[in-house]
C-alpha cells in the first residue's frame, strides 16, 4: 500500500501520479491535500509517513512545488529515507541502494512526463541489500543515537 500526499503545489501532478497508480494496479491512500488551497506542507507529510511508521503503508509519495520542503519534513521522522527526484536515475539508484521509502517529487520543476518516468522507475526498482544494507542501517544507528 502506498501512502500518497501534496500540497498545493503538487495537487495537479498528484491527480496525474493517482491515476497512473489505479491504471497499473497499485493499492493507494490519499492523505491530502484534497484541493488547491494553501496547508502547510510538513503537516501532510507527517501524515503520510506516519502511515508507513504504523505499518498502514510500506511506502509513501509526496509532492510539493520544489520537493525540498516535504522532504525535509518525511527525513525527520523516524524510519523515513526520502528522497528528491527529478529524474529517473536517481529514483532508480535510491531504492536500490538507500532502500528510499518515499519519493519527493517537485511539481514545479519537471513536467508530468518526467515526473511519471520518475514514479515507473521508483516504483519498480527494488532495494540490493548486501553493502548497502550496512550503510542503511548506519543511518538508522544515527537516528536512533540522536
Ligand atoms: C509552497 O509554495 C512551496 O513552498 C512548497 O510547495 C514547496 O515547494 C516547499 O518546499
Amino acid at each position: 500500500m502506498i501512502a500518497i500526499g501534496c500540497d498545493q503545489g503538487g495537487f495537479a501532478l498528484k491527480q496525474i501520479y493517482m491515476e497512473y497508480l489505479k491504471e497499473n494496479g497499485y493499492e493507494f491512500e490519499d492523505f491530502g491535500s484534497y484541493d488547491e488551497k494553501s496547508i502547510d506542507y510538513p503537516v501532510i507529510a507527517k501524515k503520510v509517513c506516519a502511515a508507513i511508521q504504523q505499518k498502514q503503508c510500506d511506502k509513501g509519495i509526496l509532492i510539493c512545488g520544489t520537493g525540498i520542503g516535504m522532504s525535509i519534513a518525511a527525513n525527520k521522522m523516524k524510519g523515513i529515507r526520502a528522497s528528491v527526484c527529478h529524474e529517473a536515475f536517481t529514483a532508480e539508484i535510491t531504492r536500490r541502494h538507500n532502500d528510499s521509502n518515499v519519493l519527493c517529487v517537485g511539481a514545479r520543476v519537471i513536467g508530468s512526463e518526467v515526473a511519471l518516468s520518475v514514479l515507473k522507475a521508483w516504483l519498480t526498482a527494488e532495494f540490493e541489500g548486501g553493502r548497502h544494507q550496512r550503510r542503511v542501517d548506519l543511518m538508522t544507528q544515527m537516528e536512533n543515537e540522536q
